[in-house]
């Protein structure tokens, strides 16, 4: 089964207009032909990366919503909103949001279902922290994100799913292929468990982590490691355009 790569700039909360239209501008001339690139900037640059990227193959991610469509929600962004800026995709439970603002699987159903509503992709993040792994408890945590996360959706095959083992985000500590090789395949079956065969070969699974250039080559080859979910590398348009030119 062939998946569609898809590497996927978070941003985080870095970037002025200027600096993230200077970023971008720099990563269009080099776009990949046979691989999704998408880039998630900061809510106060999706506007300006929106209009310069138009016309690009160059996708648009935001990094949060909120699951109404519009209303009395002070400082909340909707998926309706987000639509019409030009996002394609939504990063939804990413753990710096469950670390300091409280994501729970709960809202990321809600989350993920009023994405799917608007025709947005939401990218799902999953991943477990040291002390977890250290206790032998990574399947359990993932799952528990995922199943709890996707809920009873119907629309799998919209999702993306990223794994990003929180002890490897930032750190420059990332997971061997082979650690997140196991975890992926495991994710693979949950969806196959919940949703069938066919679901299970098409959905694509992001490793997150202190992806750089040196690393992406051998990420890249395990059999279900469907591209990367990019942080501290993919703000510079040195090391990015490396990394969505992986391979090559
Ligand atoms: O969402 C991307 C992420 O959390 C990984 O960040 O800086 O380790 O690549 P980084």
């Amino acid at each position: 089964m062939s998946r569609t790569p898809l590497i996927a700039g978070n941003w985080k909360m870095y970037k002025t207009i200027p600096e993230a239209l200077a970023l971008v501008k720099a990563l269009l001339p080099h776009l990949p032909k046979d691989r999704e690139v998408a880039v998630a900037p900061p809510f106060t640059a999706l506007y300006s990366v929106a209009s310069c990227i138009k016309g690009t193959a160059l996708k648009l991610a935001a990094q949060n919503v909120f699951w109404e469509r519009e209303g009395a929600y002070t400082g909340e962004i909707s998926p309706l909103m987000l639509k019409d800026v030009g996002c394609e995709y939504v990063i939804i439970g990413h753990s710096e949001r469950r670390q300091y603002f409280g994501e729970v699987d709960k809202t990321v159903t809600k989350k993920v279902n009023s994405v799917l509503e608007e025709g947005l992709k939401p990218i799902l993040c999953v991943g477990e922290r040291l002390e977890e792994r250290e206790k032998g408890e990574t399947f359990e945590i993932v799952k528990k994100q995922l199943i709890g996360g996707l809920g009873n959706i119907q629309e799998i095959q919209k999702i993306v799913i990223a794994y990003e083992p929180v002890w490897a985000i930032g750190t420059g500590k990332t997971a061997s292929p082979a650690q997140a090789q196991e975890v992926h395949k495991y994710l693979r079956h949950l969806v196959e468990e919940k949703w069938g065969r066919e679901n299970s070969e098409k959905i694509r699974i992001l490793y997150g982590g202190s992806v750089k250039p040196e690393n992406i080559d051998e990420l890249m080859q395990e059999e279900d490691i469907d591209g990367a979910l990019v942080g501290g590398a993919s703000l510079k348009a040195e090391t990015f355009v490396k990394i969505m030119n992986y391979g090559v």
